[in-house]
């Protein structure tokens, strides 16, 4: 990559055990620019083979890394931080690169990335045991928090760097290692993050990196018993497939799934400050996050002012490259979102939805998608049902509160959920009433390290960030002791 200030960072190739390998067939994978379709380069197409010498490196790096100290382990962690914020455009540069997001999102990635690594750093120092009264004079009891052990890490296109680091993080502060598996479509985020963490000192086989296509890869992080642990983001379906997989091993498993967002608009409302957040939520990297708003209920009072409001802003939004200076909505990951995203809209129009946006200027390319907003959206239709993940808001009208909160939780998923009153007391009742992993009261982003992320329901397993996400890679051991009478 022609323009990085460190070319370094720019690698194309997985890492086993602190060496830079190709795959043993021979066999690479092309990374594709989203914004030109052209190939940014190529990396190893590694299959089951490298992923057992990498589980392989992992168990043996696992043997000193846990016996590290607390303090050890969070200067290591810290010094990674330090490389990501000083590389920061670099990293964002590369990410756009491979995925699409405006530059601008890209840098606001890194820092989230970079802020679950400083974030981990520190909750490393606080992986505290605990003392149980015993039962008898000459016996005591304590409970030792212990690593995992070797994690299977398997991340998403939509946040290369911080799904990564989300996960790695906390894996790395509790004394387990990893082998990562990125997506296919975006490598190089993960291998520049390796490069990094060599830089900071973090030994070898620590973090393991085995690039290509998911399935054998996945099969043998599934099937093999070295790995104690998988975490995952990405689909249900794919998550449930884990799931089945990891069933024979008794494995742990950390799972963020598929999302149905509802952002609900009630008449009390601050409209302006709704119209920010619907913004924020929605449009955030296209609508490619599990996380952005998929269906936005408002009260039928202030239905027709929130569209108005809602599409002017819509219409300022610039479609283009993410390179491009000003740009808002970068191009979608690949053809197949695209496809997705028109069935979506094609099947609301048919079933009497209509598009209240502006024809945006869209530059050429096969993967830039408009921006719309949609009025008369109901249950029926294909957008309510699943995630469209990409830039389309539809608004779906209703009239109780009643209505509302059996309209948000008319979902198998349980992800992210938003709602905007002014009244306290239906800000209890609603907050209490949605079944959702995160709800945000007024506002339109509920993602950052100090806060649990995860979902309930169809949406997964377990905790990410915050104090929990690190017990997600810790075991309790219950140390009994006799005779001390
Ligand atoms: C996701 O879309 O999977 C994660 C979004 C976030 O962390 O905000």
């Amino acid at each position: 990559m022609k323009s990085l200030n460190d070319k370094d960072l720019f690698r194309e190739a997985g890492l086993i055990g602190g060496k830079w390998v190709a795959a043993g067939s021979g066999r690479t994978v092309d990374v594709i620019d989203p914004a030109t379709q052209l190939s940014v380069g190529t990396v190893p197409d590694m299959a089951g083979p490298e992923t057992r010498a990498a589980i392989q490196t992992a168990a043996c790096a696992y043997q000193d890394w846990k016996k590290k100290t607390q303090a050890e382990r969070a200067a290591l962690l810290e010094a990674w931080h330090g490389l990501m914020v000083k590389h920061l455009d670099d990293l964002a540069l590369i990410l756009t690169t491979e995925q699409g997001k405006p530059l601008d999102e890209a840098r606001g990635e890194i820092r989230y990335g970079a802020s679950f690594v400083k974030w981990f750093a520190e909750e490393a120092r606080r992986i505290n045991g605990h003392t149980i009264p015993a039962p008898t004079a000459d016996r005591r009891i304590i409970v030792l928090k212990e690593p995992v052990g070797v994690c299977g890490i398997i991340t998403p296109w939509n946040f290369p760097n911080a799904m990564i680091t989300r996960k790695v993080a906390p894996a790395l502060a509790a004394g387990c290692t990893v082998v990562i598996k990125p997506s296919e479509f975006t490598p190089y985020s993960a291998l520049a993050l390796g490069v990094l963490a060599e830089r900071a000192g973090i030994p070898a086989g620590v973090i393991n990196i085995v690039t290509g296509m998911p399935a054998e890869i996945g099969n043998e992080i599934m099937a093999n018993e070295t790995v104690r642990k998988i975490s995952f983001t990405g689909s249900t379906r794919v998550g449930s497939l884990l799931m089945r997989g990891a069933a024979d091993g008794v494995k742990r498993l950390s799972l963020e799934l598929g999302g149905n967002a509802p952002f609900i608009v009630f008449d009390d409302a601050d409209l302006d400050l709704a119209v920010e957040g619907a913004l924020a939520s929605k449009f955030r990297n296209g609508g490619q996050t599990c996380v952005c708003a998929n269906r936005i209920l408002v009260q039928a009072a202030v239905y027709e002012d929130f569209a108005a409001k809602l599409s002017a802003r819509v219409n300022a939004l610039t479609v283009g490259p993410g390179t491009q200076p000003g740009v808002a909505i970068g191009p979608m990951i690949n053809m197949a979102a695209v496809e997705k995203i028109s069935r979506h809209v094609e099947d609301a129009l048919a079933k009497g939805a209509t598009i209240v946006t502006e024809k945006p200027v869209l530059p050429e390319g096969p993967q830039y998608v408009a921006p719309l907003v949609l009025t008369g959206a109901t249950a029926r239709m294909q957008l309510a049902g699943e995630e469209t993940f990409g830039p389309v808001a539809p608004l779906f009208r209703f009239e109780t509160e009643e209505e509302a909160i059996a309209l948000a939780n008319g979902t198998p998923y349980g992800l992210a959920s938003y709602f905007y009153t002014e009244s306290l007391k239906r800000a209890w009742r609603v907050g209490e009433a949605l079944e959702f992993g995160m709800v945000g009261l007024n506002t339109g982003s509920v993602s950052m390290e100090i806060a649990p992320f995860g979902g309930v329901k169809q949406s997964g397993l377990g905790r990410e960030g915050a104090q929990a996400g690190i017990e997600e890679y810790l075991e309790m051991k219950s140390f009994h002791m006799g005779g001390l009478g």
